[in-house]
């Protein structure tokens, strides 16, 4: 049973759900449910978390009301004063935070964080070499599916097959046979780092901009764990959800050169009216990854990932890569006997929420998990070994999901994601 003392944040309820309560209580019920949702399984997809009180509290607030469109002091609206120092404090924490030159608050989410910088880059037509999607490139590495796959001329680097690991001799040999106009290093599922010095290497020996999408590591970067794409990258993408557990949106860093590229991109080129109250919950978040605690978080978040890992392989899958230097593990079930897709459902019914993805080795799908949100809730490598054995034992069939939801709400109602009891629709 738990052992790791919990120190969740407060409840973030407030009072704007009672509100909501009166006014609409079927959707009231369906946020209190999802509510509920979070609090009693186990988060495990890598890409979530649980946002602070204060985060959720600038979301919900009248910031939401304001048209800003533009950037602080040349707005296309009147009355953007205040919001202007909004947007000006979010800029200036992200560009401490990061030691960027200049940040780009406004993005709308990660994706658009990436539309802008190949806007502030690119033209239609251009070559651009990324990670290809079945080894853990996102959408807008050239999905045929996506604007990216179809606006330019993606080429595909993959990993080696036996390792799972990057292979930058294949890298080079792309860049050079393809001459990109960009270069783009980051995954939705790489759980290991990034050598951005030697991608900037081979950036800048075929004449390619390189440009990192961080949307994984950033917060991990924030938090001192991670190496940094700043020094490297012209330009770096990112989220501000994910491990950096701020509001679902977007961030885009750059040198002083790339600055007014990167504004005309994202305002007005690919996006209209800034969303300020999500600028100003980016603004919270910039503030709390700033403090020590953060930087305690995030070197438990890497912990929390690799005893999940250690344990996962003791009890018979393959952690792909031999481990994690972050909040990803990437793990193949089939020697369990089971499939990834079919793994994910049985997890599920057990209250264990994990995404499926493609594997090194693409006949089979594999399992992603991420350490971001338990560990926001508290939890330790005491729990996360915990977490992996009753995950194994789901897999194996010896447990059964009534008996593993069981388990399960111990845990979560010891280490609620927002210290209060699941069924207040805590968050
Ligand atoms: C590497 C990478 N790029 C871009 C994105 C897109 O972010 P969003 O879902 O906010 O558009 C993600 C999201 O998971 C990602 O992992």
């Amino acid at each position: 049973m738990p052992v790791s003392h919990a120190t969740p944040p407060q409840s973030a309820a407030g009072p704007g759900i009672e509100a909501l309560r009166g006014q609409d209580p079927e959707m009231a019920e369906i946020i209190g449910a999802e509510s509920a949702r979070q609090a009693s399984t186990l988060q495990l997809i890598a890409a979530e978390n649980f946002a602070s009180p204060a985060v959720l509290a600038a979301l919900g607030s009248p910031l939401v009301n304001k048209y800003a469109e533009g950037y602080p002091g040349a707005r296309h609206h009147g009355g953007c004063e205040i919001v202007d120092l909004a947007e000006r404090t979010a800029a200036d924490r992200a560009r401490a935070l990061f030691g960027a030159e200049h940040a780009n608050v406004q993005p709308h989410s990660g994706s658009s964080a990436v539309l802008a910088a190949y806007a502030a880059l690119l033209r239609p037509g251009d070559t651009v070499l990324a990670m290809a999607l079945p080894a853990g490139g996102h959408l807008t590495h050239g999905s045929p599916a996506n604007f990216s796959g179809r606006w330019f001329d993606f080429v595909g680097y993959g990993v080696d097959p036996e390792s799972g690991l990057l292979d930058m001799d294949q890298v080079r040999a792309l860049a050079r046979t393809h001459r990109p106009k960009a270069l783009v290093c980051g995954s939705i599922s790489y759980p290991r780092h990034l050598d951005y010095a030697a991608f900037r290497e081979i950036a800048d020996e075929v004449g390619a901009h390189l440009i990192a999408d961080a949307a994984h590591p950033l917060g991990l970067v924030a938090g001192r764990v991670a190496p940094s794409p700043v020094p490297y990258a012209d330009l770096v993408c990112g989220t501000t959800h994910k491990v950096l557990r701020g509001p679902r949106g977007g961030l885009l860093l750059c040198g002083a050169q790339f600055a007014e590229r990167v504004d005309r991109a994202v305002f007005p080129f690919t996006q209209g009216g800034a969303q300020m109250n999500s600028v100003a919950a980016k603004a919270v978040a910039f503030g709390e990854a700033a403090r020590p605690e953060f930087a305690s978080y995030a070197r438990q978040v890497v912990a929390n990932a690799r005893a999940l890992a250690a344990c996962l392989a003791e009890e018979g899958l393959t952690v792909i890569t031999g481990g994690t230097d972050t909040h990803l593990v990437l793990a193949d079930p089939a020697p369990l006997g089971i499939e990834g897709r079919a793994a994910r459902t049985r997890l599920a019914a057990a209250g264990l929420v994990v995404d499926t993805c493609a594997l090194p080795h693409p006949e089979t799908r594999g399992l992603r998990l991420g350490t971001a949100a338990l560990t926001t809730q508290g939890m330790r490598e005491p729990e996360t070994a915990l977490i992996g054995r009753l995950f194994a034992a789901v897999l194996r069939g010896e447990r059964d999901a009534r008996t593993a939801r069981e388990e399960i709400g111990e845990l979560t109602a010891y280490f609620p994601p927002y210290g209060g009891s699941p069924a207040d629709g805590g968050g």
